[in-house]
């Protein structure tokens, strides 16, 4: 196994968060280097603006819009780019009460005492050598794949990998280091936790990520994760559905592999079982959603044949009469894209499908909940979404019974 340099007690990161934000304090002209931030003092400003403000760095230490070079390295082997990377990291990992106090405690220095404090800091960069993300995903790759590695280590390396692969660089890195190969390896381990946690990987690096989604179905690992959906744990099925809907989001290529496998199939048998877990039908609602918004951008391709099936159709109008909010808002947005599909047969969804009794229930429903003060504004947009697609829906079967037979 490699070596695992990264294990930070809690007092000692406190005392580099507070080496650091001195850092910042003192040197403010150097201390924007990238981007267009072109102001001198907004890293002093950033850091310890408000509470608030340090929760939602800290709620979202490696979302995707980080600037690269702000995390660990790109190009450097091992250690960080520079002092603000690894304020960012630090504050990656600190909990937002520790960053109140240190920022507090940094405000009360002299100016010379903030020097001596940056002194220290420089002395502290020199001896740490903090291991790069590619570093880091590098040795968590070789641990998975090394087939005496306990249970235990497994799981840790995936669960090191699920954090790892959010920024989008890293997801790119992620095939190049092996990595994609060993992942997708771990989908037939017998463990389901290890498979879940496999899926769930694989989702997050395709999400929005037309690079990694080709590699990943280059790989022929969309039919596995299918056959995972149908899984007996409903865990391993919710994360290997958000595995397929990340893998095909967008994807020409990847939706017709999804129907080439009987997708659709997978789709109505998890939307017309009422005892399905409700977040793999509300995943499987949104699935259809996106799937059909494809369909109506893609103006070239013939309609899906099933987009007009009257089991399939039905399936998705029933989820209207759920007591779930949200998965009858999800609904509602499938069926408004399945209307305008030129394959949908209004009467079709008015007299097999109960379109339009479905609607004036929810509506019904809907008054009720505005009157209730907490849902008052979701019902609100809800009802706005339901009078759009009853509209569109009155439209579709006025023209219908205007053509002549
Ligand atoms: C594989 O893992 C075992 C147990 O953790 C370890 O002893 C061994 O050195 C590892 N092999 C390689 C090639 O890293
Ligand atoms: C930053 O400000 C300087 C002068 O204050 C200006 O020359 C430079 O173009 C600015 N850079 C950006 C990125 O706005
Ligand atoms: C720089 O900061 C000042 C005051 O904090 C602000 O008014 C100004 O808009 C900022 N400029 C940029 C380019 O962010
Ligand atoms: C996994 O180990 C095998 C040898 O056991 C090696 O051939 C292969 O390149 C390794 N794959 C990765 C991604 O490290
Ligand atoms: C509905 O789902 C439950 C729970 O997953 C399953 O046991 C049952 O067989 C399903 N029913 C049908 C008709 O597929």
């Amino acid at each position: 196994m490699g070596q695992r340099p990264v294990s930070i007690a809690p007092s000692w990161l406190f005392l580099l968060l507070s080496l650091l934000l001195a850092w910042a304090m003192v040197s403010p002209a150097d201390s924007v280097r990238s981007g267009n931030n072109n102001n001198s003092s907004s890293t002093g400003a950033l850091y310890w603006s408000t509470a608030k403000e340090e929760a939602d760095l800290l709620r979202n230490p490696h979302a995707r819009d980080d600037s690269p070079e702000a995390v660990a390295n790109d190009d450097s082997d091992g250690g960080f780019s520079s002092l603000e990377g690894m304020l960012q990291w630090a504050i990656g990992h600190s909990d937002p009460a520790k960053l109140k106090k240190a920022s507090e405690d940094v405000k009360r220095l002299s100016p010379s005492e903030l020097k001596k404090r940056q002194i220290e800091l420089k002395d502290l960069m020199e001896k740490l050598r903090m291991p790069s993300d590619a570093q880091l995903m590098q040795i968590a790759i070789d641990d998975l794949n090394n087939s005496s590695l306990s249970l235990e280590d497994r799981e840790r390396a995936l669960k090191e990998l699920l954090i790892l692969v959010e920024p989008i660089d890293n997801a790119n890195d992620l095939k190049k280091l092996g990595g994609l190969d060993v992942v997708i390896q771990e989908l037939n381990h017998g463990d389901q936790d290890i498979r879940r946690l496999a899926a769930w990987i694989i989702g997050k690096a395709s999400q929005n990520n037309a690079v990694v989604q080709k590699q990943v179905l280059e790989l022929g690992a969309l039919a596995k994760l299918m056959k995972m959906v149908k899984s007996s744990s409903t865990e391993e099925s919710i994360k290997a559905l958000y595995a397929v809907s990340a893998l095909i989001r967008n994807n020409p290529a990847g939706q017709e592999l999804f129907y080439a496998e009987a997708g659709y199939m997978m789709l109505q048998d998890i939307l017309s079982n009422s005892s399905i877990d409700i977040r793999l039908r509300r995943k499987a609602v949104i699935l259809v959603g996106d799937l059909t918004e494809c369909q109506l951008e893609n103006v070239v391709k013939a309609d899906l044949p099933f987009f007009s099936n009257q089991i399939f159709l039905k399936s998705v109008v029933d989820l209207m009469a759920s007591d779930d909010l949200d998965l009858q808002e999800k609904a509602l947005v499938a069926i408004k894209n399945l209307l305008q599909l030129r394959v949908a047969e209004p009467l079709v969804l008015k007299d097999f499908c109960g379109l339009g009794g479905a609607l004036e229930r929810m509506s019904l429903q809907l008054q009720k909940l505005m009157a209730e003060e907490d849902v008052k504004d979701y019902a609100m947009d809800v009802d706005s979404l339901r009078s759009e697609v009853e509209q569109i829906f009155h439209s579709k079967l006025g023209k219908e019974t205007q053509v002549p037979t």
